[in-house]
């Protein structure tokens, strides 16, 4: 069987009062359109159009490397009309299921139930039961328990509103079926659309049995209008997220408080405190801690290591059992040895820290080279911009570097050389020498301070 899947985002998302179109805003740093796209790619679509609205043309822009088609809908004319737009896009397909940019949340395994609970014979129609169903489409069925049809809120009698079942709006048939009814559908309801629900109706008299199914929980289904339910969907997933990975073995200090914006990978005894932001592609090896209060984003965390409390670090990579901040920020290509200690104000861009290296207080280490155990003194910079170029700085093995020096790269310090606290840097200092660069102190006899008359 060969599924296609249409994806309805015509919707102009007035209630968002944004300018960003409604399925691109953020849920778990990703568009909410992005995350119905991995759905229709985990039932394994053969096929997906999105067709989006009038205007929307960021939509397709921002999206551009999905596997998909878009097709624009130039009216908002009904459900079905929106479906009808994407017909021409599923050719070859069997089957197309039918899903919405604005419902982000739905599992492949609910899918995946609806398309293996209906067949090519049948009609799958994804339904809920609500406490209070106001607003959607009710689910009519016969004295048997089979549905005859839909009825939209606002076309409902008083008993048809009673009916508590509702539409999820997410359908599956055959292609041809579909084709056929909606081609068969108008708009002459109180909302002058062109219903895709009509087509139950039409099934049902054709003959054609409706199967229903239903999701595992409500939010699955729940659809995104305005921010507060946007942060409410934002929440119960980063919920999930979190309990997902103390099943795998990480301890969250508090699952309400972490947010993890794209994938985060722990090995066992992973502990993550509160407040952590995690984006891109975050690697946590075994009994590693993060304290409270950091952001980690692209980057390789080794076993055993611990961060302190409030540190950003991006495109960084550290080594085992090293210790980093608190009040730490590592930027792209700094790659921490194993057993370093990076200490609280300290910045590494673009260099590579060798083990049991300490840079612990106050520095700026960027496009350098540090080999094994050293020590960089507190305040002390690599001045590796001259105003046009970048420029290295080397630092051998053993290399003690005094506090408050200043490194004016293209430099290097030989191994087990020791600088001065306070020297200026710009000429190779020589292996297990010592090599400062300080006016000398002098102490002038009888001086007096002046005083007040
Ligand atoms: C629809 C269903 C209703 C169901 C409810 C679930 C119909 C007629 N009704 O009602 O039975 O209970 O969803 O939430 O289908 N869209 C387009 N183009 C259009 C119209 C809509 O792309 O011309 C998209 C919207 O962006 C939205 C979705 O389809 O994502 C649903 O449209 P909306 O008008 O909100 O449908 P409801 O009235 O909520
Ligand atoms: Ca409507």
């Amino acid at each position: 069987m060969t599924l296609g899947v249409v994806i309805l985002a015509a919707g102009k998302g007035t209630r968002m009062r944004s300018s960003l179109p409604k399925v691109l805003h953020p849920l778990a740093g990703r568009p909410l359109l992005r995350h119905v796209l991995d759905s229709a790619e985990a039932v394994g679509a053969a096929r997906v159009c999105v067709v989006y609205g009038h205007g929307g043309e960021l939509v397709p822009q921002t999206l551009a490397d999905a596997d998909c088609s878009w097709v624009v809908q130039a009216e908002r004319l009904g459900t079905g009309h929106a479906v009808q737009q994407a017909l021409p896009a599923m050719t070859g397909v069997d089957r197309v299921l039918v899903l919405y940019g604005d419902v982000p949340l739905i599992e492949a395994e609910t899918l995946n139930r609806l398309i293996a609970d209906s067949s090519d014979t049948s009609l799958g129609l994804l339904t809920m039961t609500l406490a209070d169903p106001t607003g959607y489409g009710r689910i009519v069925r016969d004295g048997a328990g089979r549905v005859l049809r839909i009825v939209e809120q606002k076309d409902a009698s008083d008993a048809e509103r009673a009916i508590s079942e509702v539409n999820t709006g997410i359908i599956v048939a055959d292609r041809e079926r579909l084709a056929h009814w909606l081609g068969r559908i108008d708009n002459d309801n109180v909302q002058r659309e062109y219903y895709l629900t009509d087509i139950i109706g039409l099934a049902t008299s054709d003959g054609v049995d409706v199967v229903t199914a239903q999701p595992e929980c409500l939010e699955e289904v729940a659809g995104i209008n305005d921010r507060v339910q946007l942060a409410e969907l934002e929440r119960y997933h980063q919920r999930r997220t979190a309990e997902c990975l103390m099943r795998r073995g990480t301890t969250v200090m508090d699952p309400a408080r972490i947010d993890i914006r794209g994938r985060l990978d722990c090995e066992r005894d992973v502990v993550l405190d509160v407040n952590l932001i995690c984006e891109g592609d975050v690697y946590i090896g075994a009994g590693a801690r993060i304290g409270p209060n950091c952001v980690l984003k692209d980057c390789y965390i080794g076993a055993g290591a611990e961060v302190l409390a409030n540190c950003v670090i991006e495109g960084a990579s550290i080594g085992a059992d090293a210790r980093i901040g608190p009040f730490a920020r590592l930027r792209p290509e700094a790659d921490i040895g194993r057993e370093c200690h990076i200490g609280n104000f300290v910045e590494v861009k673009k260099a590579r820290i060798a083990e049991s290296s300490k840079v612990n207080h106050l520095s700026y280490i960027g496009d350098a080279e540090i080999g094994v155990r050293v020590n960089v003194g507190a305040g002390t910079i690599t001045c590796n911009y001259d105003g046009a170029n970048k420029h290295l700085t080397q630092i051998g093995d053993g290399a003690f570097i005094g506090s408050n020096t200043a490194l004016v790269a293209p430099v290097s310090v030989g191994p087990g050389a020791t600088v001065g606290a306070g020297s200026v840097i710009i000429t190779d200092a020589p292996p297990e020498q010592l090599t400062l660069s300080r006016a000398r102190q002098v102490t002038i006899e009888g001086w007096e301070r002046p005083r007040k008359k």
